[in-house]
């Protein structure tokens, strides 16, 4: 009787004993990088959290430009409004972009040839299936298939005018200049918004649209929606009338030039 007792409560404690990651919710980002020891999926998360911050380290042989992902896709890709990277649940779905049938693999290896204006990696290159990582590790607790709140950035309703760069041009001067500078060159911890350090013709952010749902929603740093849905127009308008890397879908060409120049 007493042996059939204590095998009996071995066996509840064995029931509760169930696998970590199903049970606890997951730990946050800060916790992962003061561990000395991480599985398989944690250690490519955290190294995918690597690339998104810092990308000009840890993923330079793909990268053209001197972005980082989390320029634009801030604080990491958890900021609503401005491109979260919880994503991982919309894959794989169809893009017009390139007429396929799209995995998340894919489309943050169009994100280097594009806003990073590098190359595409290998769809097996590990920082790929770091950056994957993360996405899942951000997307936990999204529904599948549902959009997240705040995906994207928001589209700006229809003012009615036309954008106007010339305008758009003092706008800048006035709310931009001072962090981004006179050439848009940026500077120590500020990104380019133009020239050849910054995102090429081909990258969304080239998109008057998206970038003054950007801009609206999130510039000037500190100070998001400050702007009129207008002004935020005519300066995404300014921003795309001036020199940036081409479209590598358009000149291979020019961009062997723009790298034999960089
Ligand atoms: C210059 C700004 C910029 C940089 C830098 C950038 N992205 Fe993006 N990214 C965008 C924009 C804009 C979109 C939305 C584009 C669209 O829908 O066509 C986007 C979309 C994405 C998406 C899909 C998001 C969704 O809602 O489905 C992923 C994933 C992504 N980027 C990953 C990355 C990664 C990884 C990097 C770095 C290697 C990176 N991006 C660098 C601007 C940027
Ligand atoms: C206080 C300094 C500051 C001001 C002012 C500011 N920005 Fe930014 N901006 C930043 C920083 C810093 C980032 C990158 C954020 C990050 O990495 O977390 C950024 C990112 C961007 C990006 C995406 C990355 C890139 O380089 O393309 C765009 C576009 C942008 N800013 C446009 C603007 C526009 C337009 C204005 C004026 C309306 C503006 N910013 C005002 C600091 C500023």
């Amino acid at each position: 009787m007493k042996i059939c007792q204590f095998l009996f409560y071995c066996f509840l404690l064995l029931l509760t004993q169930t696998p970590v990651h199903a049970q606890q919710a997951q730990p946050g980002i800060e916790q992962l990088l003061k561990e000395t020891f991480l599985d398989d999926y944690y250690s490519n998360v955290v190294y995918g959290y690597q690339i998104v911050t810092n990308t000009q380290q840890h993923a330079s042989r793909y990268v053209g430009n001197k972005l980082n992902c989390s320029n634009c896709h801030l604080q990491a890709g958890t900021q609503k409004e401005a491109l979260p990277l919880n994503v991982a649940g919309m894959y794989p779905k169809w893009r017009a972009k390139n007429g396929q049938r799209n995995g998340i693999g894919l489309r943050i290896r169009e994100c280097f040839l594009y806003s990073m204006d590098g190359i595409m990696p290998p769809e097996d290159a590990p920082e790929v299936l770091a950056v994957a990582a993360y996405l899942s590790y951000l997307s936990q607790g999204q529904v599948m298939g549902a959009e997240p709140e705040g995906r994207g950035v928001p589209t700006l309703p229809d003012t009615g005018y036309d954008p106007n760069p010339a305008n758009g041009r003092s706008v800048y001067q006035d709310n931009c200049a001072s962090c981004h500078g006179q050439q848009g060159e940026g500077a120590a911890g500020i990104p380019a918004v133009w020239g050849l350090d910054s995102y090429n013709k081909g990258a969304g952010m080239s998109r008057v649209d998206m970038a003054a749902g950007f801009i609206w929603a999130n510039m000037p740093l500190g100070k998001g929606k400050s702007l009129s849905h207008q002004q935020a127009l005519d300066v995404a308008a300014y921003l795309n009338l001036q020199i940036r890397p081409s479209d590598p879908r358009n000149s291979k060409f020019f961009k062997l030039l723009e790298h034999l120049i960089d």
